[in-house]
């Protein structure tokens, strides 16, 4: 279980050109109640192919990706040449204690081992500093995308992805919450890379992975949809305190 778990977190290099033209991006709202606007040092933590980090970008910040796939990270550097992205994780993030104003963490908590993640985030943030979680949820209250949820669920364990956002606690202050309705333009070969590049999808066996991309086929070929609504979760939290080590 753990094995096939470390597989999949391993599984997105392989698939980081489809991740980048499937995956959606996060509404201005939810980045703005994550992120401050007086954050100078911002961390995207497992930034992936940069969805999120490119909507952090302000005048006077430094933003920071941080990326353990190396297939990831060259996709990455392709999008976003700018920014500075570095190898590394939730468990070991490559930055000087008490640096970041706000690390942000978007579709990628669930993949984190929170009892060392927690104490890596608490010592990479100045004290006061925010740690914001944030995932897009397919708004399943639309009929076409519950039908869609349907034919994922014959094929992998959770479609949706697992939030963790309350399991991070001390020395983190509540779990503020908050949700935001958008919707995504979306031409059918992309809701097609959206579903290839889920990790269970990418590690599927090849019989499989078509069979499943069939249904969906033909399930867009129906709807013809236009739009991927969604639902993006957002969570954060304020370190009450300085980091034990600092
Ligand atoms: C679903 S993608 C999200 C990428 C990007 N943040 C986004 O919003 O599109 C999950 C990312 O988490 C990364 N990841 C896997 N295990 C991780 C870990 N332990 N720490 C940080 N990132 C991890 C993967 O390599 C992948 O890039």
């Amino acid at each position: 279980m753990e094995q096939e778990r470390d597989r999949q977190a391993r599984s997105f290099g392989a698939a980081a050109d489809t991740y980048e033209r499937g995956r959606p991006g996060y509404p201005p709202e939810a980045v703005a109640w994550l992120v401050p606007g007086d954050a100078r040092t911002v961390v995207d933590l497992g930034a992936g192919t940069g969805k999120l980090t490119r909507a952090l970008r302000a005048p006077d910040r430094e933003v920071i990706a941080v990326e353990p796939s190396d297939g990831m990270r060259e996709q990455f550097a392709q999008v976003l040449p700018e920014v500075r992205v570095l190898p590394g994780s939730g468990e070991s993030i490559p930055l000087p204690d008490n640096s970041v104003d706000v690390l942000v963490c978007a579709q990628a908590w669930h993949w984190v081992d929170p009892a060392r993640a927690v104490p890596e985030a608490t010592r990479v943030l100045r004290p006061g500093g925010w740690l914001g979680l944030v995932w897009n949820m397919r708004d399943v209250s639309v009929p076409w995308v519950a039908e869609l949820e349907r034919i994922l669920r014959d094929y992998g364990p959770a479609t949706n992805e697992e939030r963790q956002a309350n399991q991070v606690g001390e020395p983190f202050g509540p779990v503020e919450r908050r949700d935001f309705r958008w919707q995504q333009p979306i031409t059918t070969a992309e809701a097609l890379d959206m579903v290839a590049s889920r990790s269970y999808v990418i590690t599927l066996p090849s019989a499989t992975r078509e069979e499943l991309l069939g249904r969906v086929r033909a399930l867009l070929a129906d709807r013809q949809p236009t739009e991927m609504p969604y639902v993006t979760e957002g969570y954060r939290m304020r370190l009450r305190r300085a980091s034990p080590i600092a």
